[in-house]
């Protein structure tokens, strides 16, 4: 190490010791040496943000709509996304925050929440930024393991909660799981909540990807819940950073209040193209991923077991011969991609493999999970 690189090293905080970076991360690198990857790691969906909503965002450009915006989000987008939320949840008095990406909500949700040395209930396996989120907020993450088939038991998370429990994270559908829940799970989690004065906050990030009934949602039975949403995933726009959350009104205030000495506002161009996107009927690209869902679990179901497959667009298979990161070794010597599951859990046992590829990606990642499968017989 040179003597700048101590100096500088010397800077880092402490908090970025306990960061590695993603194993998502890792998997592209490794990627950049096979020529023609077969690429089932991706976490964004394979479609392009709609014609209309690029013309919108474009004629904002032009029309000189580049300023900083309201903390809150422009009254158009907000008062739509208002009425949306108005219409599912009468006479709850909930607010909304337009954010920078549902990551940026999250940031936002812990930091106005959580005290130093406060916890916040986790579900394993989880959304690789939970742990970090919280921790950048000064809390602690307690763990609820949801192996085998990721249901939450209600009782477990009833003896996790403290006297420091603030938070209970929930992600409906899941990522890296795909599972929904039942009504009567975020039912009893929600009503959990309620009666230990803990915030429930429900990431709906997959709310328009779920392919078997209904979705259900925890605001539904507890008022003071926080929704997180938002058009990364709904709308192909992962790159345009929007999201947004709704829920009690004084939480939503204090969220505006750090908004503004933080992110300042969601992208101006992208939340006047929001407005578009609202208006846009996505219907037929939902059709298209249960198809591309129900290709997956077919053409591997005999060969896996696959706990859950309600929701989002990922599997999370059992990886044959029990260490994930060894069978994603050897998918990636077949020119798979792959995510293995310590990048989302403490558990190393099965690995996330994403629907959101063409068909033909989908054809050949198939081929290749058979062959997997089949050397492990
Ligand atoms: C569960 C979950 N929450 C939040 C996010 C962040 O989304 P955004 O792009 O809106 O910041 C993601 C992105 O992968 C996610 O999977």
């Amino acid at each position: 190490m040179t003597n700048h690189d101590a100096v500088v090293e010397h800077w880092i905080s402490e908090r970025m010791s306990h960061i590695e970076s993603s194993g998502i991360r890792k998997v592209f690198e490794l990627a950049k040496s096979i020529k023609d990857p077969i690429n089932l790691s991706i976490g964004q969906p394979d479609f392009d943000v709609p014609e209309p909503v690029k013309k919108a965002a474009k004629d904002a450009i032009d029309a000189g709509r580049n300023t900083y915006t309201l903390t809150q989000g422009i009254p158009e987008l907000r008062q739509q996304l208002l009425q949306m939320v108005e219409a599912k949840f009468s006479g709850s008095n909930r607010d909304l925050i337009v954010t920078s990406g549902t990551s940026g909500a999250l940031v936002l949700a812990l930091c106005c929440v959580v005290d130093p040395g406060d916890e916040v209930i986790i579900f394993d396996p989880y959304f690789v930024m939970y742990p970090h989120l919280v921790s950048l907020a000064g809390g602690k993450s307690v763990f609820i393991d949801t192996y085998p088939d990721f249901e939450i038991d209600i009782s477990k998370v009833e003896k996790a909660i403290t006297k420091k429990t603030k938070v209970i994270l929930f992600n409906n559908p899941a990522n890296p799981t795909g599972k929904t829940y039942s009504r009567d799970t975020v039912k009893a989690l929600a009503d959990l909540a309620s009666k230990h004065g803990v915030l429930l906050i429900s990431d709906e990030i997959y709310s328009a990807f779920h392919y078997d009934g209904m979705l259900q949602t925890p605001a539904d039975y507890n008022h003071n819940v926080l929704v997180l949403d938002g058009f990364s995933k709904s709308y192909g726009m992962t790159g345009w950073r929007m999201g947004y959350a709704h829920g009690p009104a004084k939480l939503i205030q204090e969220m505006i209040k750090l908004q503004q000495f933080t992110f300042v506002c969601a992208p101006s161009m992208v939340q006047y193209a929001g407005i578009t996107a609202l208006n846009q009927d996505m219907s037929g690209f939902m059709r298209e991923y249960k198809l591309k869902r129900d290709f997956l679990l077919n053409g591997i179901k005999d060969y896996y077991d696959i706990p859950s497959a309600g929701g989002a667009f990922y599997l999370f298979p059992k990886a044959p011969g029990g260490n994930s990161s060894a069978f994603v070794e050897k998918a990636i010597q077949n020119d798979l991609l792959i995510i293995p599951g310590k990048t989302f859990s403490s558990v190393d046992s099965n690995f996330r493999v994403s629907f959101a590829a063409k068909q033909q990606t989908l054809e050949r990642g198939i081929e290749v999970l058979q062959k997997l499968a089949k050397s492990f017989r």
